[in-house]
């Protein structure tokens, strides 16, 4: 039987998790521009496919496939390698953003299989959240992928401004996600917090409606300028740590620290 933990693939946060993420859930990566997301999101896939021969799918909802690949060259991850060996898929869908427009699918992402369904106009929000649905089951069924990331998921929730279309339309992608028996990540984007290290902010839908919750505090000290704190806001079924811890981003990707955080 397969542990119901998986791991992170990031140095130091299974001890704080209890094990790693829960199987099959969605955990929601939160942080500020450049806080780790997509590197942290990006080493979930990459040690799934190093070391436990697990295969994933990367939609990318901001950056083309191209900006992603040379960026995460830095960190020795040869995306295109995976790829090759359909052990990665990177979706980029980076075109579904632009609401309102009629695109066509294989215009935003270059499906393998068979192109029956490869027409999808979206004309309105609710047709995006339905056609990336549709287009992540499509990759996870070819690459047989157990694990899938969304980056970032904010572009689709900027679509909805009233609350309650946007909390339904997270509740359809999440869903969705669990309907497919991955375990996922997804990311979202806060603005900076300034002084007392832990942000005060408005919490999103989001962070009611993802199974467990890492938050990438990036705070500004006075004579320290910015600290990097990663705090596990919440994770159903994980007896998790509750404390701020330090993190760093090196050319292994990023990297969390036992010691608390004191601020
Ligand atoms: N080779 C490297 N070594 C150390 N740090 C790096 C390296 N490459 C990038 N970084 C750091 O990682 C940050 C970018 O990380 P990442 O793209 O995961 O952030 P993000 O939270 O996804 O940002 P955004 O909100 O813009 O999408 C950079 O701002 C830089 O600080
Ligand atoms: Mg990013």
């Amino acid at each position: 039987m397969k542990s119901e933990h998986v791991p992170s693939g990031i140095p130091g946060l299974d001890e704080l998790l209890g094990g790693g993420y829960p199987r099959g859930r969605v955990i929601l990566v939160t942080g500020g521009p450049g806080s780790g997301k997509t590197i942290m999101a990006m080493q979930f896939l990459i040690d799934g496919v190093e070391r436990f021969d697990e295969r994933g799918v990367f939609v990318s909802l901001e950056e083309s496939r191209f900006h992603l690949l040379n960026e995460m060259q830095n960190f020795g991850w040869d995306l295109e390698k995976y790829e090759k060996k359909n052990q990665l898929a990177i979706v980029d869908a980076s075109p579904l953003r632009q609401i309102g427009s009629s695109i066509k699918q294989e215009e935003a992402v270059h499906l393998r299989e068979d192109s029956k369904n490869s027409s999808v106009h979206i004309r309105g929000p609710e047709f995006s959240i339905q056609a990336l649905s549709t287009v992540i089951r499509s990759y996870v069924r070819v690459t047989r992928a157990t694990r899938i990331v969304v980056d970032p998921m904010t572009s689709l929730a900027l679509q909805f401004p009233d609350e309650q279309n946007r909390r339904a339309a997270i509740i359809d992608l999440l869903d969705s996600l669990v309907s497919m028996g991955t375990t996922s990540i997804v990311t979202s984007e806060i603005g900076p917090s300034f002084g007392g290290g832990i942000t005060t902010r408005e919490i999103p839908p989001e962070e009611y409606l993802c199974h467990g919750v890492i938050v990438l505090h990036n705070s500004h000290f006075a004579g320290r300028g910015v600290v990097s704190a990663l705090e596990i806001e919440k994770m159903r079924e994980c007896k998790h740590d509750r404390q701020l811890h330090p993190y760093s981003i090196t050319e292994k990707g990023v990297t969390v620290y036992a010691e608390r955080f004191l601020g």
